[in-house]
């Protein structure tokens, strides 16, 4: 059985102040949840703020992006051990807005997942077909691309580390939500993606998680699903109690 796995996506939202005050809140909300894994991942620029007020606590802390070089001259951007040292355990990878807007490739984000795992983070892959590529019929095509992409070159036990996001991107921010069934199926075939590229075995462990407007009056029926192991939380992240309740689901 795969542990469960409820990550905030809290994107570019949240000053430091807001965002320990957000985790105050959420805190005693999640405190009795104990076989589910918690994640929220602030700004970096609230990472800081956020971090002590989570030790002790079943809440982890993850962030947004970063570079796969270890430092030098990269203006703008932060690296692997700048997140671990400051209690990052995650790092989202490859979220389609990274990808849209910032012109993420497979390729950039494949060296991002080789760095956060010589680091010692869990990187959550984020993958997903846009409206116009699941109305062409290209779901399974974009999605094999995004995996087999970001998980290159990668041991079949390093696979075994990374948590996979599907979001479909016409899902995201738009309050549309996959059916269960839809995603299902997705989470299925991105599961037998990971048996090609690894092992049946090492395919069986890997939590896949759905994206893209979950909350709380969806996200049993998401989570019931047998290859729907917990939620990466835009929108419903930035309220304790929504986000919360979606933990609760997933327990
Ligand atoms: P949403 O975002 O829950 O607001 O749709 C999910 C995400 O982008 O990770």
């Amino acid at each position: 059985m795969r542990r469960r796995i409820v990550a905030g996506n809290w994107k570019m939202n949240k000053t430091a102040a807001e965002a320990a005050a957000l985790v105050g809140e959420l805190r005693p909300l999640v405190s009795d949840v104990s076989n589910v894994d918690v994640v929220v991942c602030p700004p970096f620029t609230a990472l800081a703020a956020v971090a002590p007020a989570l030790v002790g606590t079943n809440i982890e802390l993850g962030a947004q992006n970063m570079h796969w070089e270890k430092s030098g001259a990269y203006t703008g951007e932060v690296s692997a051990e700048m997140l671990l040292t400051l209690g990052c355990r995650y790092v989202i990878l490859g979220h389609s807005e990274r990808r849209q807007y910032f012109h993420e490739t497979n390729s950039e984000i494949n060296k991002k997942v080789k760095a956060a795992l010589a680091a010692g983070l869990t990187p959550i892959l984020c993958v997903g077909e846009t409206l116009e590529e699941r109305e062409d019929g290209q779901t399974e095509t974009i999605v094999k691309e995004h995996v087999t992409g970001g998980l290159l070159g990668l041991s079949p036990d390093q696979v075994g580390k990374v948590v996979i996001a599907y979001e479909p991107v016409w899902a995201i921010g738009t309050g549309k939500t996959a059916t269960p069934d839809q995603a299902q199926a997705v989470h299925a075939f991105i599961r037998n993606v990971l048996k090609q590229i690894s092992n049946s075995t090492i395919a069986e462990t890997v939590r896949i998680q759905y994206g893209g407007s979950m909350k709380p009056e969806n996200a049993k029926e998401l989570m019931g699903k047998p290859d729907i192991d917990g939620g990466l939380i835009g929108g419903a992240a930035l309220k304790a109690d929504s986000f919360a309740a979606i933990v609760k689901a997933a327990v």
